[in-house]
């Protein structure tokens, strides 16, 4: 398919990545034409509001209110899908590969529900999906887990996937600054997902991370089976209090092949202050991939913001160029299995928050509740008090999840315990 005319690109959305995509277009064209072997060119465009200045020149580019009538112009070789959503979105990128069209997309939500299918639509005709851009904003780790790794038996991959939970994590951690408004600064950077729940309620990076273990395990894509929580509970005394103890907090997702089957985890978790996952500051995002015979390895970089996410689509746009076509997931959308369910969590070690009565005994309850279900105390501080109120935080030795679980229920019922206590699994990065 490589040659000398242009790419035909239909451009769908025209907010932070697409505007970020006509920028890097307008600003490096000559250079990626280079690369690609032949110039990329918008001649197609689409949104909602046409009157909107985009803040590029669309003067030579078709306009089309509808996403679907755009993606089937005959002047369009590819459509790049940054509108977001399983709407119009979804009608577009389906109605793409329909007609043997490659599709280009950074719709994590909308492959993480209709990924398997979609591929399987674009091995019918024979159509590129590519989807850099949907996991870790600007860091290449599909081209690198599906290029770049496919001598090795991945055994486990981790992330912080979403940008705007480590800008609100570390922005709070360093300034003290209110939750909210912080949410608000990463909304007004382009960060944020159009509803921002998605974000902090760990949403977004569960369909990353869901993304990411059926391309690393040859699974059909199984979002369903990822236990998400996300951050709403964990508070500005929880950041310091792990400080404190040599750890930082990170929405972190972690996905492990085990003896029954996948283990798919996206939550919030101390990891140790030093680590590359410990060091990540603002809406930088890393994945980890561990291949039985590379090692590991670790890719960190932007995960979010125009800039970055357009790199990813432009990356896609030049493999597609030059007629790199691969497989959606590394493998036929055919030959993906469907995931078995793991019931076993991987053990860990547990940071406890609990709140308790101020008084003689207390914590000898709390100890007696561990002990009986066999959960071991590694360290132990008790923060001042506030009033009756005395604020302790409790490390464990490793344990199963569902141990902890029970013995935070035990917990919760004691007299002397004045608010629901918190568990947060420490994660061996
Ligand atoms: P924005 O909300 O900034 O932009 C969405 C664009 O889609 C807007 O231009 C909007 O038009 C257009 N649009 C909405 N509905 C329609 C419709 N029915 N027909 C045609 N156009 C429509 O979103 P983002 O650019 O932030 O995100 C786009 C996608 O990229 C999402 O899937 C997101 O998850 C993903 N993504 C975003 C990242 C980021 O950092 N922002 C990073 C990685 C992935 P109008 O402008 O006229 O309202
Ligand atoms: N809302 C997402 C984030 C955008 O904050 O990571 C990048 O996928």
């Amino acid at each position: 398919m490589a040659g000398t005319e242009p790419l035909r690109v239909g451009l769908a959305g025209l907010g932070t990545v697409g505007a970020g995509v006509l920028r890097l277009l307008a600003g490096n064209g000559a250079a990626i034409a280079a690369r690609a072997g032949r110039p990329l060119r918008v001649t197609a465009v689409s949104a909602r509001d046409r009157a909107r200045d985009r803040g590029s020149d669309l003067s030579g580019a078709a306009w089309e209110a509808d996403p679907v009538a755009l993606a089937l112009r005959p002047d369009v070789d590819v459509l790049v899908e940054v509108i977001g959503g399983t709407g119009p979105a979804l009608a577009a990128v389906e109605a793409a590969l329909g007609a043997g069209k490659a599709v280009v997309t950074a719709n994590k939500a909308m492959l993480a529900l209709h990924g398997a299918a979609l591929a399987a639509r674009a091995d019918a005709r024979g159509a590129a999906l590519r989807w850099e851009a949907a996991v870790a904003g600007g860091i290449p780790v599909i081209k690198a887990l599906g290029e770049g790794l496919p001598g090795n038996r991945i055994t486990r991959v981790m992330g912080v996937l979403n940008g705007t939970c480590n800008y609100i994590l570390t922005t709070m951690e360093k300034t003290g600054a209110d939750y909210a408004d912080v949410l608000a600064d990463a909304q007004r950077l382009g960060y944020a997902e159009a509803d921002p729940a998605v974000d902090v309620g760990g949403i977004d990076a569960a369909h990353k991370l869901a993304l990411l273990a059926a391309l690393a395990f040859g699974t059909r894509v199984d979002f369903a089976g990822v236990a998400i929580r996300g951050i709403g509970e964990i508070t500005l005394a929880d950041i310091r209090r792990a400080a404190d103890m040599g750890y930082r907090v990170k929405l972190l997702g972690v996905a492990r092949m085990n003896a029954d089957g996948l283990e798919q985890r996206m939550e919030p978790c101390l990891v140790p202050a030093g680590s590359t996952l410990g060091g990540l500051e603002g809406v930088t995002n890393a994945v980890a991939i561990e291949g039985d015979a590379v090692g590991q390895v670790t890719m960190v970089g932007p995960g979010a913001g125009a800039g970055p996410t357009a790199s990813a689509v432009i990356g896609d746009l030049v493999d597609i160029a030059r007629g790199n076509v691969r497989p959606a997931f590394g493998l036929p959308a055919a030959a993906l299995a469907r995931p078995e369910r793991s019931s076993v969590g991987s053990e860990a070690a547990y940071y406890l928050r609990l709140t308790l009565r101020d008084r003689p005994g207390a914590l000898a309850q709390v100890a007696t509740v561990l002990g009986e279900h066999d959960v071991s105390i590694d360290r132990m501080r008790q923060y001042g008090h506030r009033g009756t109120e005395a604020p302790v935080v409790i490390l464990t030795h490793p344990t199963e999840g569902r141990t902890v679980s029970a013995a935070l229920a035990g917990i919760a019922a004691l007299d002397v315990s004045l608010a629901d206590p918190v568990a947060l699994r420490i994660e061996e990065v």
